[in-house]
């Protein structure tokens, strides 16, 4: 498989490889930074991107979902390779188009990325193969979804199909809250069309670990296993967010259960989206439940994490640009991808009152101090006319430390935190805090 035999249409004379960056957050800042570091790159561009990218990029004003001008400036730039972040462009089928215009794309296409854009297509794929998840129920009325519960024990999660920007799951601890949630799903439509099929889902307790692995089609490469912190507050209190802190490598992700992992979940999976003629190409992200009967399947992403990205590029040894050819082009299998060992520690700094609205525009100051010691991955921020850097979303930052030891790891990031300043700032003080330092 692969689309190789493009690649030479986009070459430059020097062979050096033009690269595409598709997003703006702290996973598309880390790429660019991993990017930057190979002597295969060429130029580098970046759409949107934020004002970190821009040290490094040239940002294109483009979103991610703007198919039709990303193809075309992917041609304008000739363009050798793009990298796509967000999963709505995958799951609206840019890496098709690009593919269609014979623009080598790291991603999966949109049936592919069905694994993350539908909750029960994925669901039925992994009960037919026999991959161990959550059992679920899978409906499309109110009075199915109520018929279900009546079986069900409590706690029990309630989950949209289609892809809801991380609003479209409920862990309900009763009955109350169950019908709140489903009143939510189905009534007030909170997430539309995503919950037009609902997966009513056994809650399974254990600690949760993100593996992400890098996969040609038929192969996969494991990165570092990581571990997210997805509450706004310490203790894991608060709302839900799209990530407020990450840590690479969790201690109870043994090598044993690493195996585990790829030979009952990952493997299959691959093999069976190849069998069904979708093959897997791209960052494949699996969200898994550590239970006492083994790891389990919560979810499928079609793409790298965020945070999980800012903490495990640090730990690549290999060249990405060179990874990511060898994915897009079937070539896993002749290339070796090399970890560093040691850890990294992601803290997200965020504007007062996310995840729910807050102030922009807000000065940013110390990022020098920081950089001393770690490194800074921008998400919301952008310079005004006169070069002033300022925040420019909910997320703002993620401040990594990389370190032998975890705790080494944890003691730069924060360090570093400390030397950032913004009205408002907030971040979590526990992240990897819970974690045993023998390692
Ligand atoms: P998802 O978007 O599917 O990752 O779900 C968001 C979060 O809900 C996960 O990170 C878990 O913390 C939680 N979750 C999802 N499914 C389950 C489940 N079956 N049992 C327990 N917690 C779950
Ligand atoms: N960190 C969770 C995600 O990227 O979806």
């Amino acid at each position: 498989m692969g689309i190789g035999g493009s690649t030479s249409l986009e070459a430059r004379a020097d062979g050096l490889v033009n690269v595409l960056v598709v997003g703006s957050g702290g996973r598309e800042h880390a790429l660019c930074w991993s990017l930057a570091q190979s002597g295969q790159l060429g130029e580098l561009s970046c759409a949107p991107g934020n004002a970190g990218t821009a040290e490094l990029a040239t940002n294109l004003p483009i979103g991610p979902e703007d198919s039709d001008d990303l193809v075309r400036v992917a041609v304008e730039r000739r363009v050798g390779l793009v990298m796509v972040g967000p999963e709505a462009a995958l799951a609206a089928g840019l890496v098709d188009r690009l593919r269609e215009r014979g623009i080598p794309a790291f991603g999966p296409t949109a049936a592919a990325a069905r694994i993350e854009s539908s909750k029960a297509w994925t669901k039925e794929l992994l009960q037919r193969i026999r991959v161990p998840t959550a059992r679920a129920d899978v409906v499309t009325t109110l009075h199915e979804a109520r018929r279900s519960l009546a079986r069900c024990s409590y706690p029990v999660v309630l989950k949209a199909d289609g892809l809801a920007a991380g609003k479209g799951v409920t862990v309900a601890g009763d009955a109350d809250e169950a019908e709140a949630a489903l009143d939510e799903l189905f009534v007030a439509r909170m997430v539309g069309p995503a919950a037009d099929t609902v997966l009513v889902e056994e809650f399974l307790a254990g600690r949760e670990l993100s593996v992400l692995a890098f996969c040609d089609g038929e192969r996969l490469a494991l990165m570092p296993p990581a571990r997210d912190y997805k509450a706004a507050h310490d203790g894991d209190r608060g709302p839900n967010t799209g990530g407020m802190g990450a840590y690479s490598r969790p201690g109870f992700a043994s090598p044993e259960l690493m195996r585990q992992v790829r030979s009952q979940i990952l493997e299959p999976v691959v093999a069976e989206m190849a069998a069904r003629g979708h093959p897997f190409v791209g960052a494949l992200y699996a969200g898994l439940m550590i239970t006492p009967d083994g790891p389990k399947v919560l979810e499928f992403n079609c793409r790298f994490g965020d945070p999980e990205t800012q903490v495990i590029v640090p730990l690549l040894e290999s060249d990405l640009l060179g990874v990511a050819q060898a994915v897009v082009n079937g070539r896993l299998d002749e290339t070796s991808v090399r970890w560093r060992p040691g850890s990294a520690c992601g803290v997200v700094l965020a504007s007062a009152g996310y995840p729910g609205p807050h102030p922009l525009g807000r000065p940013i100051i110390g990022l020098d101090g920081a950089e001393r010691d770690a490194l800074v991955f921008h998400a919301g921020t952008a310079r005004t006319p006169d070069g002033n850097l300022v925040t420019a979303g909910g997320r703002v930052l993620t401040v990594v430390g990389v370190g032998d030891q975890l705790s080494e790891a944890r003691a730069r990031a924060y360090r570093a935190v400390e030397a950032v300043r913004f009205e408002g700032r907030h971040c979590r003080s526990d992240i990897a805090a819970d974690e045993s330092y023998g390692d």
